[in-house]
């Protein structure tokens, strides 16, 4: 099957981007708004020998009733994790934790994809089995973490830019090799140190060429540009970023020749910044965030898969779920680290006859988030601990 946005964008003319962020195109299809710029053909010829594979990957993760499992944390945040619970950063530790999340039994009913750091997708579990294989056999896609990571971005106002573009083309085709069939790169924007308009350009651009990249190499790529909870501004400032994040994200996008049924999204949803004093309840949240993605996300798209973003384990399930109390264009899910992680963890403590406990803590919060992508969570039963925030200022992934 040939690519619908690929095809469309192929033959048509690159639209002026003071008109694509304005909107302004329809109201307007005057040709003197327009420039022709034919696509490259190399890109495109090189992408359409995948492009069945992406849409159809794209659609088994954003399949009903299951979300991602992001278990990518870069070694030294893997080493905070492992910290909190008294343990030392080896990778021996690193293995044990990533074989009891991927060999928890049952997890492929709740979790479509799981996206692996380096060293995992590279890692067999403590059994010796491969870590890919034993994802693969619960019927869950590997992904792969191939951003480098934030740096300061010299010119702006303390914000910061996301690394790896630099050999990214041959790294992905490693990974296909090795099994991973999507890949993730995160990008923050900061809403309390700006965002100037050089963060945001930087961040929708460098997705943008991280995301054609994947896509010529089979991977699809899961875009994120993640609006940190840091700050004290109210809900309608986010809101107000996260559109001018997004017209960028896709401005760019379009202007790479993506095709937009082979990516997914990794948003934040819509909140107040963390140290805001009014609190919003979830229909709020899921008003503001249907809203913002309405007007922002083409349908094409096939699954919005949120973070969590340091909201406790229980209000980012309950935020999922009035999410999808009526029906959405795309399916509208969950990639989250540390909201199905957390008290997996501490229930794990590192002890070895907790591996079970720990396992079933992983699937009660996969299981839930499961039904809040159904839109059939209630809530009921939640443990005092999972209702408490894991909001860290700065947090680096
Ligand atoms: P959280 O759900 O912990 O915010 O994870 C973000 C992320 O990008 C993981 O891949």
């Amino acid at each position: 099957m040939a690519s619908t946005s690929a095809s469309l964008l192929k033959s048509s003319p690159v639209l002026d981007k003071t008109e694509f962020l304005k909107g302004q195109a329809l109201r307007h299809p005057s040709v003197s708004l327009v420039r022709c710029h034919p696509a490259p053909s190399l890109g495109f010829s090189i992408r359409a020998s995948y492009a069945d594979e992406l849409v159809k990957t794209a659609k088994t993760i954003a399949s009903p009733g299951r979300g991602i499992l992001a278990m990518d944390e870069s070694n030294a945040t893997c080493g905070k994790r492992l910290d909190s619970i008294g343990l030392e950063n080896t990778e021996a530790n690193r293995q044990a934790y990533r074989t009891l999340l991927v060999s928890a039994p049952g997890l492929g009913k709740f979790i479509s994809g799981a996206i692996l750091f380096e060293e995992t997708l590279y890692q067999s579990t403590v059994e010796g089995k491969k870590i890919v294989d034993v994802l693969t056999e619960q019927g869950i896609v590997p992904g792969i973490k191939v951003d480098k990571g934030l740096v300061p971005l010299a010119g702006s106002n303390n914000e910061s830019w996301c690394q790896g573009l630099d050999g990214l083309a041959s790294r992905s085709a490693a990974y296909y090799k090795q099994g991973a069939r999507f890949a993730k790169w995160r990008t923050v924007v900061s809403i309390p140190n700006g965002p100037s308009a050089l963060a945001v350009k930087e961040a929708a651009w460098g997705l943008a060429r991280y995301a054609a990249i994947s896509q010529d190499n089979g991977l699809v790529p899961i875009v994120e540009p993640e609006i940190l909870l840091d700050g004290e501004h109210g809900i309608d400032r986010t809101f107000e970023v996260a559109k001018k994040v997004w017209a960028e994200v896709f401005f760019y996008l379009a202007e790479n020749n993506v095709m937009f049924e082979g990516i997914l999204l990794k948003p934040s949803m819509v909140t107040p910044g963390a140290e805001c004093k009014d609190r919003v309840a979830p229909e709020t949240v899921a008003a503001y965030t249907l809203n913002l993605l309405k007007s922002r996300i083409p349908p094409a798209v096939p699954g919005i898969m949120f973070l969590s973003g340091g909201q406790s384990e229980v209000e980012a399930t309950l935020n999922l779920n009035a999410m999808n109390q009526s029906p959405n264009p795309w399916h509208v899910s969950f990639s989250y680290a540390r909201a199905l992680q957390n008290t997996c963890l501490k229930t794990w403590g590192g002890r070895p006859e907790n591996v079970k406990a720990a396992q079933d803590a992983l699937l009660l919060r996969a299981q839930a988030n499961s039904l809040a992508q159904l839109g059939k969570y209630t809530g009921e039963g939640e443990s005092e601990e999972a209702k408490e925030g894991m909001f860290v200022k700065g947090y680096s992934y």
